[in-house]
């Protein structure tokens, strides 16, 4: 990968950019303006979600500035209150319209679960994704995927169903790698994203990537970022900025060595958000 414009190939032939924009909470406040500065700023690929209540913003900022939808990767999910058969199509329908769009080029099942002990969740997850399926064959969505799935959530996929997820988002960060759910997937040819791939914040000050980013001449946030690509997964990182915007596409000029992937790949774990689809949400 040699910019953010170069793209991996999803299990269905789809084209991917390599980094996308996350918008979560990134038009909070100001409208779609968070946006069209990210837009200005060059990105094409934007991440969002219903439960991010942004997605009417996020198309009013697309059709102000003008550029061809053919240009853009939109992505959203359908929130695990949602979930199901009616609730999808409902929810699908809703995204495309505050989006004006009329289609996606990739939509996600946000969380395998409605809340962590929700018994029935294979059989609401196994209706969803027949939808997913159905969407993709009627040419409404070019792709779809997961989020926040483990490989348990995985499985039930692959024994009950035709079509393989495309992505998996997960929470991935120097210091929280989920290395099971990463191998899981990789193996099986699930490109892997990374949510909350500077860890929002949480890790920038850690003394391993401080270091690194002294060697390196980049920033933690940079540092992060060039992580996840080395390692074939699709950073989503957000800004508010101009400037932090550009920063986060700028890591294509330097190469992490082996050892140090290592090094990052093995720190004890750091800036976990508390969020497991299985456990009750821990708070820091
Ligand atoms: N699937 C899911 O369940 C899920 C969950 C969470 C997030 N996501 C997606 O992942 C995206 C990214 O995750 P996130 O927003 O949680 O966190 P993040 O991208 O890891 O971190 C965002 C934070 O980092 C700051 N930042 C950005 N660039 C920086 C830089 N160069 N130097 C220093 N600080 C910098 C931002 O500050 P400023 O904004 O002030 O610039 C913001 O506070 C979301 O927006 C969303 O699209 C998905």
């Amino acid at each position: 990968m040699e910019s953010m414009y170069d793209c991996y190939k999803l299990n269905n032939g789809v084209r991917i950019p390599c980094i996308g924009f996350g918008t979560y909470k990134a038009a909070a406040g100001n409208g779609a303006e968070g946006i069209e500065t990210a837009l200005r700023a060059g990105y094409r690929y934007f991440d969002t979600a219903a439960f991010y209540q942004n997605e009417e913003d996020i198309g009013r900022a697309v059709i102000r500035s003008g550029i061809d939808r053919k240009e853009l990767f939109l992505s959203s999910k359908v929130w695990s209150g949602d979930l199901g058969e009616e609730g999808t199509r409902r929810s699908f329908e809703n995204s495309l319209e505050k989006l004006q769009t009329d289609y996606l080029d990739l939509y996600l099942i946000h969380w395998p679960c409605p809340n962590h002990d929700y018994k029935d969740w294979k059989h609401l997850v196994l209706e969803t994704w027949k939808v997913m399926e159905e969407l993709c064959r009627e040419g409404r969505i070019r792709a779809a995927g997961v989020s926040n799935f483990l490989p348990q959530h995985l499985e039930v996929l692959a024994e009950n169903s035709e079509m393989v997820p495309a992505v998996d988002q997960i929470e991935f960060h120097p210091g929280h790698t989920q290395e099971m759910t990463v191998s899981y997937c990789q193996e099986r040819g699930i490109i892997v994203q990374a949510w909350s791939p500077l860890g929002r914040k949480r890790v920038l000050e850690h003394e391993l990537l401080t270091e690194l980013s002294e060697k390196y001449g980049v920033s933690p946030a940079q540092l992060c970022i060039r992580y996840a690509v080395q390692r074939g997964v699709i950073p989503l990182p957000k800004a508010s900025s101009y400037d932090r915007m550009k920063q986060n596409q700028d890591v294509f000029g330097f190469e992490i060595s082996r050892e140090d992937m290592y090094r990052i790949g093995t720190m004890p774990p750091a800036g976990w958000s508390g969020e497991h689809p299985d456990f009750a949400r821990v708070r820091f």
